[in-house]
């Protein structure tokens, strides 16, 4: 399948994004079958045998008798590429072969090879020119750009910036990242010169994942005020609501400083991810908590209103 082919599969040019610890398998089988790409971390799997499983279950619900399977999309963490689990879900990826799978963090590289000989595309995270321009000559088939203020290890470029400089030298996907929120958005994605809206935030206030119902509360209650950027919390610049680091009783403004290069000097009991909670600056937009099919239908309806503008 071609990026295009894909595009033209999905209902909407849409990818509810991976994220860590709260995109299960609820969530991206709601989200595909809602009829844009779903997506996981094989990370949120606590072992490769529970990835297999959920490997296993994602296939199952989005077979269909009429026509082809919805696709999906599987987050491998490429840095650690040697470890034990990573061969594992790599190994597993070649079995059940998700049709896209998104890399993030290390060198695509190799992992690109053998998910092109089952057919997958490779779609890779880069916040930089530099690095997009290093992740074209590796071979991936998109690139996800991560720009100002989106959620969970953010960019810092204006979308503006990053997007049409990208678009003059490749033509090969882009998905944009950042902020997105809502049709006009996605419709405003694809005018810059992106294929897809790649959505984190407004997908993690959807009612089948699984952030917890404080967490959820506060995505709706949070505004982009409270949204902080900082390295002193994950080790490496990312965005988390003030009001979820308020109530582990630290003060946003005063948090420790990393004690090394990417670890933070928080207290040892709370975790990053688990205790306090990443969103986007786009959290401003999300005032309700509604199944990911609801969300789908409204995004669809906002972004076939602005095709009319
Ligand atoms: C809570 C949370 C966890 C995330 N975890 C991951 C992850 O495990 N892997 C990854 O590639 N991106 C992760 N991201 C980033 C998203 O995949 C996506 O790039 C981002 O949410 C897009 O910006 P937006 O939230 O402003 O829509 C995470 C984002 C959030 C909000």
């Amino acid at each position: 399948m071609s990026p295009a082919e894909l595009k033209a599969s999905l209902r909407l040019p849409v990818v509810a994004a991976p994220m860590f610890l709260v995109s299960g398998t609820r969530l991206l089988i709601a989200a595909s079958k809602a009829g844009v790409l779903g997506s996981l971390p094989a990370s949120n799997a606590r072992t490769s045998k529970q990835f297999e499983e959920w490997l296993g279950t994602i296939t199952t619900a989005l077979k269909s008798d009429s026509g082809p399977s919805k696709p999906y999309a599987i987050n491998l963490i490429v840095r650690g590429a040697e470890s034990r689990r990573f061969m594992a879900d790599l190994a597993l990826i070649e079995r059940f072969k998700p049709p896209v799978v998104i890399t993030s963090v290390g060198k695509p590289g190799d992992v690109t090879d053998r998910i092109h000989a089952y057919g997958g595309l490779v779609f890779h995270d880069v916040a930089t020119l530099r690095h997009a321009k290093k992740a074209i000559e590796s071979g991936v088939d998109g690139l996800i750009l991560l720009t100002a203020g989106a959620g969970g290890h953010t960019g810092t470029a204006n979308p503006f910036a990053l997007v049409p400089q990208i678009r003059r030298l490749w033509d090969g996907a882009i998905l944009l990242a950042g902020c997105i929120s809502d049709g006009a958005g996605v419709r405003a994605a694809e005018i810059l010169g992106a294929d897809f809206a790649y959505m984190g935030t407004r997908f993690a206030a959807a009612r089948e994942s699984l952030a917890s119902s404080e967490y959820k509360q506060l995505l709706v209650t949070q505004g982009t005020d409270d949204i902080l950027t900082t390295d002193r919390i994950s080790g490496l610049a990312a965005t988390f609501m003030r009001g979820s680091i308020a109530r582990m009783g630290l003060d946003p403004d005063k948090l420790p400083p990393r004690i090394g290069l990417l670890q933070p000097g928080l207290p040892e009991e709370i975790k990053a991810w688990r205790d306090v909670w990443s969103a986007g600056q786009g959290v401003g937009m999300i005032d309700d908590i509604p199944t990911t099919a609801g969300l789908v239908d409204r995004l669809e309806r906002e972004y076939l209103a602005a095709l009319q503008r």
